[in-house]
């Protein structure tokens, strides 16, 4: 499924960005910063040269200092690949380059070097959102010879780097700000390859300054512990994206895997002799320790623990409760503030506890000052409507569930995830609305009978399509593959334990008060429809498998109703001739087609993801976006309208 050859691995990955670190930190001048940014990129992505482009300040060019091999350049800012990337905020990865009319063939020609493979992405200034230039890398030293989503990942770790150090180094001439800015972007990037938003690390930067002036630490020394914090995950770098980025909880041995990012932080920073990564070496360290022994990694107890540890320690927990994560919801503060009870004196420093509680109004205050945006969006829908996602995901694996949506206690769409999202609440569901029939979308029909049949006391109305209908009585609840429960009575009743009901394309039916579904055509192997399920004045576009878009998005052209669209994205885009065939999309397809889209206002949603190739997908999802903002869906997520 990889290839070994071009792929670095985690630990390597980690080493690399540690020795660049070290050496960007002590570096003096601009252009030296550059270069060794292009040496970082180039070792990142395994490849024979990279450029640093630079936009200018007028605007008007894009400007390298080093390309490998190459004196500085300087061109028009639409011109050729790079310019292409930067003016279209795209990331382009080009497997021959002279099959590309962009590409700019002179600088071969002048210098005698043969480009092949390219792969380009564009900067950006985080604050406001421009992109300030690009990163290039050429011919991938990989036996294919290409760049894949592999080395995209790498890139894009050191061009997030890059571009806080460019920004931070023109600003500023004082160089020991740019070293600053070096470790905290440092501990930003460690965030964001865990799927946490940068503003954690922020947080939790000022939490450890508040509660270290207020422990006692004098000004100099809690400003360093908030420049060293954010770095306490950094170790989180060389943990397998599997594991660190699993959307749900961890078994024994990923936890015991996971718990090694306190050791790989600490080894990455203890050679310094810099006092700020030596602070930070501390904190990476000592940050999971607990008060009474029972921490890791190394089970220091009390005032064994550096102050630094114990500081940390309250900060990341504080802000880890109250933010969402792959494997967990948010925590209400009522929850946050008893487990924090609970634990002084076991997990935490007593009196930190105590320092803590006494300004809590000012911890408040910070994390309101650095929320995520996120979660205004995110609070602006929970006062709207809202479905639940029983199963999210294009086929069946351990922890993984197919498509299954939850209307309301009774009503369903689709039947893939209902006996383990359910269990015994699914004796409420009398209605299933189905997109198709294919297995990973009916599938639990068949079992939510089976397991709770003595308990039922209500028909089963499986609703749909006339061929999905048909389709499912002549060949799954057939008295073959499963009974046909259409012709056997509910326990001490006159009916049966299921019905079959029709629906028409196109047509609107009524599910209660101001609640109606309406189905619209989609594009699968079999007949299949999505559903426009209308609460009031709002509704969501649900499509369940389809390939073409253009009726849906003609659609949601016009129906402003419609609030919010559930797409799919199957496949990773190297099998685009199996999602051809098989009527699924890629992320490339997906994003093409939604350049249709006049909705700004549109929030997309993403599920039926082959769990498989999720890793790929999320990446190229992030490739392909552009300025779409899709939200992954998990089991168990909303879907707000
Ligand atoms: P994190 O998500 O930043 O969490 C930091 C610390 O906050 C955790 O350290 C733990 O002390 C506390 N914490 C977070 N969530 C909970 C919770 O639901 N209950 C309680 N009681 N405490 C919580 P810990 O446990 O050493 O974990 C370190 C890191 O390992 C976490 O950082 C996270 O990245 C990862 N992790 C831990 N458990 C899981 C899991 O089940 N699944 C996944 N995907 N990641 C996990
Ligand atoms: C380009 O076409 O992107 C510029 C040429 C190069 O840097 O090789
Ligand atoms: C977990 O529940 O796996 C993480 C939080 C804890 O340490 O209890
Ligand atoms: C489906 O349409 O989800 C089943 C076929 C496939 O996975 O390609
Ligand atoms: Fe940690
Ligand atoms: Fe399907």
């Amino acid at each position: 499924m990889q290839t070994p050859t071009s792929r670095l691995d985690a630990n390597h990955t980690l080493k690399l960005l540690f020795e660049y670190l070290t050496k960007i930190a002590s570096l003096k001048s601009f252009d030296a910063i550059i270069y060794e940014l292009a040496n970082m990129g180039r070792a990142l992505a395994s490849a024979e040269r990279c450029s640093v482009w630079v936009v200018s300040d007028d605007k008007k060019f894009l400007q390298t200092k080093v390309a490998h091999g190459i004196d500085a350049i300087s061109i028009p800012i639409n011109s050729g690949i790079v310019g292409d990337a930067v003016c279209r905020g795209k990331n382009i990865i080009l497997d021959d380059v002279y099959s590309s009319e962009k590409f700019n063939q002179n600088i071969d020609k002048e210098k005698g070097y043969t480009t092949k493979s390219m792969m380009v992405i564009p900067m950006y200034d985080n604050k406001s959102n421009e992109i300030i230039g690009a990163f290039q890398v050429m011919n991938s030293t990989s036996t294919n010879g290409i760049f894949d989503t592999h080395d995209l990942e790498y890139l894009s770790l050191a061009s997030t780097y890059a571009a806080e150090t460019i920004i931070s180094a023109k600003l500023s001439s004082e160089i020991e700000n740019t070293q600053k800015e070096v470790v905290f972007t440092m501990g930003a990037i460690g965030e964001s390859r865990s799927k946490e938003t940068g503003n954690h690390v922020k947080r939790v930067a000022e939490y450890s300054k508040l509660l270290a002036l207020a422990y006692g630490l004098d000004e100099k020394e809690a400003e360093l512990l908030k420049q060293a914090s954010p770095m306490h995950d950094i170790g989180k770098i060389a943990i397998a994206d599997s594991i660190l980025n699993k959307p749900g909880r961890f078994t024994m041995q990923e936890r015991n895997i996971m718990n090694r990012h306190a050791q790989l932080g600490y080894s990455m920073l203890q050679s310094s002799t810099r006092p700020l990564l030596r602070a930070a070496a501390i904190v990476a360290y000592e940050h999971h320790e607990k008060w009474d022994g029972s921490g890791y990694p190394r089970g220091l107890k009390e005032q064994d623990i550096h102050i630094y540890g114990r500081i940390t320690a309250i900060a990341d927990v504080f802000d880890a409760l109250g933010s969402e994560r792959v494997y967990k919801k948010a925590w209400a503060d009522e929850k946050i503030f008893t487990l924090f009870k609970q634990e002084r004196a076991k997990h935490f420093d007593p009196d930190l506890i105590d320092i803590f509680f006494n300004n809590i109004e000012k911890i408040c205050a910070i994390r309101e000052k650095f929320k995520d945006s996120y979660k205004e969006e995110a609070q602006k829908r929970e006062t709207g409507h809202k479905i639940k996602i029983l199963g999210a995901y294009g086929t069946k694996a351990k922890g993984f569930g197919t498509s299954s949506f939850l209307l309301s206690n009774s009503t369903v769409i689709d039947a893939g995830n209902l006996l383990d999202a359910l269990a015994e609440d699914s004796l409420h569901v009398e209605n299933i609305y189905l997109t198709h029939s294919h297995l990973d979308h009916i599938s639990d029909i068949a079992y939510i009978i089976d397991n709770y049949f003595s308990l039922r006391t209500k028909t089963l109305n499986i609703i749909g399509l006339p061929q999905t209908i048909e389709a499912i009585k002549k060949d799954f609840l057939n008295d073959v593959i499963w009974p046909d429960f259409s012709k056997i009575r509910l326990p001490d009743s006159d009916d049966m334990v299921i019905a079959y009901q029709e629906l028409q394309l196109g047509e609107e039916y009524t599910l209660g008060e101001k609640k109606s579904l309406q189905t619209i055509q989609t594009d699968h192997t079999v007949p299949s429809c999505g559903y426009i399920y209308k609460v009031d004045e709002s509704a969501v576009l649900i499509t369940a498998d389809t390939y073409s878009l253009e009726n849906i998005i003609q659609r949601v052209n016009h129906d402003k109703q419609i609030k919010s669209l559930v797409v799919e994205c199957s496949f990773p885009s190297e099998m685009q001739e199996l999602a051809k065939e098989s009527k699924h999309l890629t992320a490339k397809l997906l994003f093409e087609d939604l350049k249709k889209l006049q909705r700004e206002d549109i929030t997309l949603y993403i599920n039926h993801i082959k769990p498989q190739f999720l890793e790929k997908i999320i990446i190229e999802i992030e490739e392909f976006r552009g300025d779409f903002k899709p939200i992954i869906l998990k089991d168990g997520d909303f879907v707000y309208f």
